[in-house]
């Protein structure tokens, strides 16, 4: 690709509202707990899970092996925070199984999330200008279906 034709910014649309989504499923797991919704504490978990590690294992599959050849530290630093995040998720997801709901570990998660996706937004920029086509299609077809399904109560 040359720079006189700028590659649309698909990559970082697509997954920015991924971490909108992200964020509004757990949103909705920490009322269900709040209320102590039973079997919305658990849709909301399932939905919550799956998608948040679709998102990650996406980035691990290509963009992060992509990343690391180009800018070392920022690729490790993402996988320090994925590491986290998916030990926080299991965490979570034992609470769910025990029923013995943490509130804490649902908080401490949003903020890892949040912070993550503050220092991914300029990794998506890069990616746009600097990921082949082919890996960038890849990026966004492994996100699309969860994001469709997702997105449909998303939009609700
Ligand atoms: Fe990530
Ligand atoms: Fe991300």
């Amino acid at each position: 690709m040359s720079a006189e034709h700028p590659i649309p910014a698909a990559v970082r649309v697509h997954f920015l509202a991924d971490h909108r989504r992200l964020e509004w499923l757990l949103d909705r797991l920490i009322s269900a707990f709040e209320a102590n919704e039973r079997d919305e504490i658990q849709r909301s978990w399932t939905d919550l899970e799956s998608s948040l590690l679709v998102h990650i294992d996406a980035e691990e599959k290509v963009l992060v092996p992509a990343l690391r050849r180009r800018r070392e530290k920022e690729a490790i630093s993402i996988l320090e925070d994925h590491k986290r995040i998916r030990a926080r998720l299991a965490e979570l997801g034992a609470g769910i199984d025990l029923h013995i709901v943490r509130l804490e570990t649902a908080r401490a998660l949003v903020q890892d999330l949040r912070s993550h996706a503050q220092s991914e937004d300029r990794i998506y920029e890069w990616a746009d200008t600097e990921l082949a086509e082919a890996d960038r299609i890849s990026l966004v077809s492994a996100i699309a279906q969860t994001a469709r399904r997702i997105g449909r109560s998303f939009a609700n």
